[in-house]
């Protein structure tokens, strides 16, 4: 047996709803340090921030999957659906912060925002698009639908990663490195899919 072999057998014995479980602490983490007082000068952004984030975070693990396992063998194909049901709801509650705490449910001015600001516009096509995958990330759904037409609907997954990384590029008054870092490693991973798309053409 390998190395690889060895690690990924080792994967297999992680069950994948305890992923769900893990990928909950973040948002734990934020809310208990905003209710603690910990939330730095102004805990709503902290809050919203950090759920953005973590989403972003999120989409990206699920879209290093496939080049993980074709680069480094490593193979964490059954993570896959915990990883992106969690990024689903992080990007709720980013969108819930925004719209209760921060719009303070004004929904006209909520709207108006949504039409008038870019990258809450391609934030708001985001997230949208991510609800038929998280509506369809379960067994039954992948049944229904059958499996080419499952994974078709779920490439999705690209131009969400693709309009989430601008977005938070788009979302900064200034450029701010970390956003142009995860642009770019959203381009890198859909350019690796494009690259597997081109060989089988
Ligand atoms: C896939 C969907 C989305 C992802 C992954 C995402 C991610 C992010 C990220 C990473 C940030 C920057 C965080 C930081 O600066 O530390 C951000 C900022 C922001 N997002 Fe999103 N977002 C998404 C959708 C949305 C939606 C639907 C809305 C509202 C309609 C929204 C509203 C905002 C706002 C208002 C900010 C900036 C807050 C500020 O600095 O004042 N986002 N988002």
């Amino acid at each position: 047996m390998t190395a690889t072999e060895v690690f990924n057998a080792r994967l297999r014995s992680v069950p994948p709803g305890s992923l769900y479980l893990v990928a909950a602490l973040p948002a734990l983490w934020l809310i208990f340090a905003v209710a603690t007082g910990q939330g730095g000068a102004d805990p709503v952004k902290t809050l919203e921030l950090g759920f953005g984030r973590w989403a972003l975070k999120l989409i990206i693990a699920v879209l290093a999957i496939t080049p993980l396992r074709r680069f480094a063998g490593v193979n964490l194909i059954r993570w896959r659906r915990p990883l992106g049901v969690m990024a689903s709801v992080y990007v709720l509650l980013h969108l819930a912060s925004w719209l209760v705490l921060d719009m303070g449910l004004l929904w006209q001015q909520a709207l108006g925002d949504i039409v008038k600001r870019p990258y809450i516009t391609l934030g708001m096509i985001a997230a949208a698009l991510m609800l038929p995958l998280a509506l369809t990330s379960n067994d039954a759904s992948l049944r229904r639908l059958g499996g080419q037409r499952w994974r078709r609907l779920h490439r999705l997954t690209y131009p969400v990663a693709l309009l989430a990384a601008i977005h938070f590029v788009l979302q900064g008054k200034v450029w701010m490195a970390d956003a142009v870092i995860y642009l770019v490693i959203v381009g890198a991973l859909l350019a690796f899919r494009a690259g597997i798309v081109a060989k089988r053409i």
